[in-house]
């Protein structure tokens, strides 16, 4: 075979096996070797061009040298190629995918007792109430003296007193809102008008309307000429805005010692229209806690004087009045912690 035909065979089979053969970066340099390297064909062929007859052996050196450049040409190519596809094979396996959905945590609701007090907040703040807070863990000066409660009042025993210390100072934990109305009249002079909504605790058998811990939203206005209609006025508006326009307030006498006089008041029931149905126990009425005018020594206690200030006060039980709203049956549910219960309320809006 001639020189020139052993360099187009070789050409050819070169050709072919990159081809075949080469399917990666190791075989490709497995390819070099065998064809371009120092020890590959072609160099093999080129260290025979001195037995190629003198006047063929220009030719013969440039048609080697063209395969040799056209080979190297070949391998480049190849390797560049080689190296992109395996980039992209590589971004491909490693990919993160940055659109996958992460894992949700679960999203907390306002609890429906503290969407109510948000209610009843604002509708009072239309009123011209501000709502302030005040400790759960209280002194007996606030929870009862201030309260016209003394020590030796069989009244003191009515509150069913959670005590947390009685050594030194009796401290409680509170057992109605009311304790504000001392703490918030001694720091300011009238006209007051607050809510205050928060916990309260009473030592008591838990059943379906009773609860160890429950909330309330507490009222005061102090102010000159403030009188029992006030109170009503107030507390019908209240119930109207919670409960629909054709909302009734009825009071009944009570005993309460910090007001007088002293009510309990309720609220025609809005599923019946007042009729008698099963959730206002037929009586037509739904309660919703305790009022009065504030008593005389109350704003003495406090440095008011009685004689130009009168105020009224009122306690409103909150988890009665989300009972009422949404037709729940048992107290106990609301610090129970059940999500199937809780979940119900998260679409209600304020
Ligand atoms: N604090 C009273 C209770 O919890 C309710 C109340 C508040 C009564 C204000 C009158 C005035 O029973």
């Amino acid at each position: 075979m001639s020189f020139l035909d052993q360099l187009a065979e070789l050409r050819a089979r070169a050709t072919a096996a990159l081809a075949e053969s080469v399917h990666d970066l190791p075989s490709l340099q497995a390819w070099e070797r065998q064809f371009l390297g120092g020890r590959g064909e072609l160099t093999a062929l080129l260290r025979g061009i001195g037995s190629v007859p003198a006047e063929e052996r220009p030719e013969a050196g440039r048609e080697a040298n063209a395969l040799k450049r056209e080979l190297t040409a070949h391998y480049e190519a190849r390797e560049a190629e080689l190296a992109t596809a395996d980039l992209a094979q590589r971004l491909e396996s490693d990919a993160v995918d940055v659109t996958l959905p992460g894992r949700r945590s679960p999203l907390g609701t306002v609890h429906p007792v503290w969407k109510m007090i948000d209610e009843v907040s604002q509708i009072f703040a239309l009123m011209g109430f501000e709502t302030v807070f005040g400790p759960e863990v209280e002194i007996g000066r606030y929870n009862f003296d201030l309260l016209n409660i003394p020590s030796d009042h069989p009244a003191r025993d009515v509150w069913d007193t959670i005590i947390v210390e009685s050594d030194r100072e009796e401290i409680v934990l509170r057992t109605h809102t009311s304790p504000m109305q001392a703490r918030i009249m001694e720091q300011r002079e009238p006209p007051v008008r607050v809510i205050v909504p928060g916990r309260t605790y009473r030592y008591e058998a838990q059943d379906a309307s009773h609860e160890w811990m429950f909330t309330q939203i507490e009222g005061l206005a102090v102010d000159e000429n403030i009188k029992m209609t006030d109170l009503k006025g107030v507390l019908q508006e209240m119930a109207r805005q919670l409960f629909g326009p054709n909302r009734r307030i009825r009071f009944r006498c009570d005993f309460f010692p910090f007001v007088e006089p002293g009510v309990d008041f309720a609220v025609d029931c809005a599923i019946c229209d007042g009729k008698g149905c099963r959730v206002c126990k037929q009586t037509g009425w739904l309660e919703m806690g305790g009022a009065g005018m504030v008593h005389p020594r109350v704003l003495q206690g406090v440095g008011y004087d009685p004689e130009r200030y009168t105020g009224f006060a009122f306690g409103l039980g909150v988890e009665r009045l989300v009972m009422m709203k949404y037709g729940v049956n048992d107290l106990r549910a609301f610090a129970g912690n059940d999500l199937r219960f809780l979940r119900q309320f998260a679409a209600a809006t304020i």
